[in-house]
């Protein structure tokens, strides 16, 4: 499957008969690479291996075992709706792990930026193959490389293969259904097989999740605060239609705290920090600049309802200097 490339002629699939007819297709070639094997996805309910969910559900229905991983750093709601939107209503072969305790266990106390990342990485992998392990019979494993993955990959800007680092007894033949299609594409042939908006048009969101956005060492309540203030802030831009024209925007809760008072009493409370912002290439980016109303709403809303946090920052640094994330 490696050497699948975009034909130089492929027009680009933007209308639902476009889609349609790349679901098609798709269809017949898993079912021809298959046959009536099994095969394994890693399901985190993020764009591409939602869509390959989808696609893969259609094409070989039960064949299909899909393994989503809550590592507790996920946004609220998320695993919920990967179990509703497969398990309950596609009628997928889901296993649910939760993990979180082994994650946040063995992420405390631990403050480097890099090493987060790496424990993540790592504790992800293990997991899934652990859970492989248990099944019998796997010969395939399905994956949502898509078509920049490879072209950065070539260029040597990113390592795409996400299951790179399965241990080496686990190999299997890779199925690859959205990998010559782009990102905009990818979410055109994800709304044609019936996924929710919210799935198909999410912002990006990076792998380690919500343990990039809380800085230093995660702890579980100031990880609560950021899924509960990222949560908010979500509501509160899409009730304001701005969840599909902003392209980026979470909440970072950092590791000190401020003097701030509640009820006539002094509190000692970390604050929540704002970041929105737009770019076409992520290379460069500048930063939304919210209707004042809005701003006021947000700080009514986040120092009233979430736990451990009496102020509301507005991050309004463009990158460069900044980056996107915090760490
Ligand atoms: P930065 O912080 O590098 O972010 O300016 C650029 C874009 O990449 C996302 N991002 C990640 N995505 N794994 C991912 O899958 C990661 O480790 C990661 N770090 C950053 C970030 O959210 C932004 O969209």
């Amino acid at each position: 499957m490696d050497d699948i490339r975009r034909p130089d002629d492929m027009a680009r699939i933007t209308t639902e008969a476009d889609a349609q007819a790349y679901i098609e297709e798709q269809i017949a070639l898993v079912r021809e690479q298959v046959g009536d094997k099994k095969v394994l996805l890693a399901l985190s309910g993020g764009v591409d291996s939602s869509v390959v969910a989808a696609l893969l559900i259609k094409a070989i229905g039960q064949q299909l075992t899909c393994v989503h991983v809550n590592h507790g750093l996920l946004r609220k709601g998320e695993p919920e709706q990967v179990i509703q939107v497969f398990r309950d209503e596609m009628k997928a072969n889901l296993i649910y792990v939760d993990a979180v305790d082994r994650f946040l266990d063995k992420l405390a106390e631990v403050d480097d930026p890099e090493t987060k990342r790496h424990i993540i990485g790592n504790e992800f992998i293990e997991v899934f193959a652990e859970e492989a392990r248990k099944l019998d019979g796997i010969e395939f494993l399905a994956q949502g490389t898509i078509w920049p993955d490879i072209l950065e990959s070539e260029a040597g800007i990113k390592a795409h293969h996400n299951a790179g680092g399965l241990p080496e007894d686990m190999q299997f033949e890779l199925v690859e259904p959205v990998r010559i299609l782009f990102k905009d594409e990818v979410r055109v042939v994800g709304k044609a097989l019936g996924l929710p908006d919210n799935m198909v048009y999410r912002q990006p969101f990076p792998g380690p999740g919500l343990g990039v956005r809380c800085p230093g060492a995660i702890t579980r309540d100031r990880l609560e605060a950021v899924r509960e203030s990222d949560a908010i802030l979500r509501e509160e831009f899409e009730k304001n239609g701005l969840a599909g024209k902003v392209w980026q925007y979470f909440t970072v809760v950092p590791d000190f705290k401020s003097t701030g008072v509640t009820d006539g009493k002094r509190t000692f409370n970390w604050p929540c920090i704002i970041r929105a912002i737009n770019t076409t290439d992520v290379m460069e980016v500048t930063v939304e600049h919210l209707p004042a109303e809005l701003i006021d709403h947000l700080v009514q809303r986040i120092t009233t309802e979430v736990p451990g946090i009496n102020r509301v920052l507005f991050d309004y640094t463009p990158k460069p200097p900044a980056t996107v994330e915090y760490e």
